[in-house]
Parts: C-alpha cells; sequence; structure tokens
C-alpha cells in the first residue's frame, strides 16, 4: 500500500489535470483522484490493493466526461481485481495465494499449488488424495480423439497442434459448455489437467511419427508425464527422479503470472461465456508468440547460434543494443519485472548441477552464464533494467531432460494451465465482470462520400 501518494497528471494548456494527495491510513479509507477535464472536475475512487499498487477506478471517466484512456499493451490498465497472484517487480517477488514462490518450489507438488491456486487454500491430506485420484482418472483420451493427431503432418510445431487438440475438447465433451454450470466447470477443469500431458505427448510423438504412449495411472504426474513422451513401448520404464523433480520445479515455478498476455486472453475470450475448454486454446496461442513464451524455444536456438559463431557473446550484447538490428537478447527483459525474475534465481540454481550431471560441461551453459554476465554489467542492460527472466534457464534445463525445442513452450503451456483455469474461474465468479470490450482513439478517415468504381 503507497503511503503518502501523490501523482500528478496534466494535459495541454492546463486542459485536462488529475492530482490525488492522499493520505493513506488504512485499507478502508476511501480516497479519490481528481481529474479536471475542463471546467469540470471529477472524484475517481482509488481502490486500495492488499499489497502493490493500488487503482483509480475510471469505469466512469467515458460516461462523465467523454473521454477514454489511451493504453497500449495495458501496461498501466487493471482489467480486474484478482486475488490468486501477487507480483512484485521491482523487488523480485512473485506469491500464489500468498505463498512465495521460492516455498512452493521447495516443498510441493505441481498438483498441490494447482489446487492451491484454483481453490484458494492448500489442499489437506484427503483433499490432495482425492483431487490427485480424480485426475488420475481422466488421463485417457478416446480412440477417436487419437486419430485427431494423425490428421497433422508429422512437421507441424507441437504448440500448433496442442492448441487445436485443447480446443478439440470441447468437441468430444460437448456438454462442457456452460461456464456457470458448477459440475460441468469442475468436471472441465479435471479434464484439462489430466489429459493435457496425454495430449502433449501424443503431440510430440507425432512429430517423431511414433504412435502415443498410454498414460501410466500408478506413476506420479511429472513421471507419467516423462513416460508418454521417452519410454519405448517395447521396454520397461524407469523414472529418473531428478529428471521427474526438475519438471516438478519448472511447473510450480510457472503455474501462474498473474495478468500476462497469455491469462489476459484466456480471460477475455471466456468474458464472452465461451467454454473453458476453448478458453484455454486461446491462452496457449497467445503463449506461443516468441514475445511470450515461445522465448523459450528463442533462448536456446540464439544460444546455439551464438555457440556456432564461435561464442561470440560481445557481439550479441552489441547487436541487442543496436536499435537498428531488430536483434534482442531473447529471455532478457520483462514488462513487470525491474528485477531479477525469481523464478529465474531458482531455475538457475537448478540448471547448474542437472546439466553437470547430463551433460558434463555444458557449453550452453557456459555461454548463457557469459551473457548474464556481460549483460547485468553493461549500462544499457542496467539503465533499462533488463534482467534475464523465467524463459532464460528453463529451455537449458528442458533440453537436458531431452526434450527438442520445439516442446519447450509446450512445457510452459502445461505449467501455466492451473493459473489459467484458476483466473478464469475466478472471472466467472467476479460478479463485476464483464464482456472484455475496449474502446480506441479513432485516427482514421472522418466521413467520406462513396465514389463510384469508374470515378477511382
Ligand atoms: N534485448 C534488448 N533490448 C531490450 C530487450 C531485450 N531482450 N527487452 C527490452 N529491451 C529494450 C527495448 O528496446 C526498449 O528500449 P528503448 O526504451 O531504449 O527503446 C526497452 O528495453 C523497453 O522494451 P519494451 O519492448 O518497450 O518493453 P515491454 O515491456 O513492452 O516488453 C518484453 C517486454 C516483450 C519481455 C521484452 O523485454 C522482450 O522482447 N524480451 C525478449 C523476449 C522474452 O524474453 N520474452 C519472455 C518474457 S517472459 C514471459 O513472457 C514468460
Amino acid at each position: 500500500m503507497p503511503r503518502g501518494l501523490r501523482s500528478e497528471l496534466s494535459r495541454t494548456e492546463g486542459q485536462y489535470s488529475m492530482t490525488t494527495s492522499e493520505r493513506v491510513s488504512s485499507a478502508a479509507e476511501a480516497q479519490v483522484a481528481r481529474l479536471r477535464v475542463g471546467d469540470k472536475e471529477l472524484a475517481l475512487p482509488i481502490e486500495p490493493a492488499t499489497e502493490g499498487q493500488s487503482a483509480i477506478n475510471i469505469a466512469p471517466l467515458l460516461k462523465d466526461t467523454g473521454l477514454v484512456t489511451l493504453d497500449y499493451g495495458y501496461a498501466n490498465t487493471a482489467p480486474t481485481r484478482s486475488a490468486i497472484t501477487y507480483l512484485d517487480g521491482d523487488n523480485g517477488i512473485l506469491r500464489y495465494r500468498g505463498y512465495p514462490i521460492e516455498e512452493l518450489a521447495e516443498s510441493t507438488t505441481f498438483l498441490e499449488v494447482a489446487y492451491l491456486l484454483i481453490y484458494g487454500e492448500l489442499p489437506n491430506a484427503q483433499q490432495l488424495a482425492a483431487w490427485t485420484d480424480q485426475i488420475r482418472h481422466h488421463t485417457w483420451i478416446r480412440l477417436a480423439y487419437r486419430q485427431f493427431f494423425e490428421a497433422f503432418p508429422t512437421e507441424a510445431h507441437p504448440m500448433a497442434v496442442v492448441a487445436s487438440a485443447v480446443s478439440g475438447l470441447s468437441a468430444f465433451y460437448p456438454g462442457s459448455g456452460n461456464p456457470h454450470d458448477a459440475a460441468d466447470v469442475e468436471l472441465a477443469t479435471i479434464r484439462l489437467l489430466a489429459k493435457l500431458p496425454t495430449i502433449a505427448a501424443a503431440a510430440f510423438r507425432r512429430t517423431r511419427s511414433e504412435a502415443p504412449v498410454v498414460p501410466d495411472d500408478d506413476l506420479e504426474y511429472e513421471a507419467n508425464f516423462l513416460k508418454m513422451i521417452f519410454a519405448d513401448p517395447s521396454k520397461p520404464w524407469v523414472t529418473d527422479p531428478e529428471a521427474a523433480h526438475a519438471l516438478r520445479v519448472l511447473l510450480i515455478l510457472h503455474a501462474d503470472h498473474e495478468q500476462n498476455c497469455s491469462t489476459s486472453t484466456v480471460r477475455m475470450v471466456g468474458s464472452s461465456l465461451a467454454n473453458l475448454y476453448v478458453s484455454m486454446s486461446g491462452g496457449i496461442a497467445a503463449l506461443w508468440g516468441p514475445l511470450h513464451g515461445g522465448a523459450n524455444q528463442e533462448v536456446l536456438e540464439m544460444l546455439e547460434a551464438i555457440a556456432a559463431d564461435g561464442g561470440d557473446v560481445a557481439k550479441a550484447v552489441r547487436r541487442a543494443k543496436d536499435k537498428d538490428d531488430p536483434f534482442r537478447l531473447m529471455g532478457f527483459g520483462h514488462r513487470v519485472y525491474k528485477n531479477y525474475d525469481p523464478r529465474a534465481k531458482i531455475i538457475k540454481a537448478a540448471a547448474e548441477p542437472l546439466l553437470m550431471k547430463m551433460h558434463g560441461d555444458d557449453h550452453l551453459l557456459r555461454i548463457a552464464l557469459e551473457l548474464e554476465q556481460v549483460a547485468l554489467s553493461d549500462p544499457y542492460f542496467v539503465d533499462h533494467k533488463l534482467y534475464p527472466n523465467v524463459d532464460f534457464y528453463s529451455g537449458l534445463i528442458y533440453r537436458a531432460l531431452g526434450f527438442p525445442t520445439e516442446m519447450f513452450t509446450v512445457l510452459f503451456a502445461m505449467g501455466r494451465l492451473p493459473g489459467w483455469i484458476a483466473q478464469w474461474r475466478e472471472m466467472m465468479h467476479d460478479p463485476q465482470a464483464r464482456i472484455g470490450r475496449p474502446r480506441q482513439l479513432y485516427v482514421g478517415q472522418p466521413r467520406r462520400s462513396f465514389v463510384p468504381l469508374d470515378q477511382r
């Protein structure tokens, strides 16, 4: 909660001005921001956050002034209240439902975290057992649905297949269409968490022209996924506990990140009361882009390109700073973190021993560490507050586990799924939720008369 908040926004010729000068003594104390438009003054309520930035509620602005707000990339817009994830980008803090990410990564399972995000509290032993059982019960996919994967070319990117397949669930389970039917939503939640690893593994094996491996319900969530990805069906499967542990930590670290691009997409799709499956598919599509979840694949490709170029890290940094060069250091920078991404810190600590064990001296890790060191001491990166983000080291671990680069963003989607579901469900229970429908600042032609074809 900001103390003694004072901010000023003013516009041309003093026509618009906004002043907030409050002495914030308690969350309950009413606060307002005063906005002057011409000779009219508006008192806009400031809604307090339990932590972090409070919000000026601009809902009455259009009605009372005829003005909208312009905010590219929603950089300054809170489209919702949310009680799921707290993130403080200046201090590198991330918490799910109040619990620090470091503690959750250390002590919980992915399904426990999924439960926490979706239902708001950590499950007790009985709740966790029932929840895990339900998810195990739904891991299988129907034969007709399996054939869906065969329709895709083997060279298809697995994200394309996974996004289509998740959307396809609404065709196979048409009863799950009603966002306000609690039982439907519950079943769709379980199905999604249960089936996404099966779908992701089938998409992966399709790229290898291999038949899917059926789920093994005796295994833990992560071990079952590793088996469906890597098992040779003619040989017995033995789970590598370190690999399962690394995957578990990565899934937990990706499980939610408040109103990011893919989550906002999920909320936007769901705001029209579209069902949970297609809303998740929208999130997967948004995640795929290289500026968002697709960055983990790009990071590895960038490290490989630097290695192929003789390992010239300084050259890559030089290029990233050159405004005439579109090249960016992938895995660096974040809209919200202006400090080291706490997830990257945990992943980096996990990466070194895992890579030593699996690869010996890993040349890409060496390049990554060098790149980080050079970038963090370079004035451009320091001034722009560009630190490694979650994607910088995650790809190295995925690679050490044996995943090809095109699967990296799929793994991100598996991790993010509980967050998307939790956010979608929170929206459906929010009495103030409305269809997402932003405004625009029109800068096109004013009215003009139609010109017939022969006169143009
Ligand atoms: N390399 C070089 N310069 C960068 C980088 C980078 N990775 N990221 C940002 N900058 C610079 C920009 O050129 C800009 O400089 P300027 O103000 O001098 O013109 C400034 O930093 C601000 O950058 P924006 O693009 O305006 O910041 P925004 O908040 O819109 O974008 C983003 C954040 C997309 C993550 C950006 O930092 C980026 O492209 N990073 C690389 C891609 C990446 O790693 N994405 C994963 C993000 S984490 C996630 O989604 C899970």
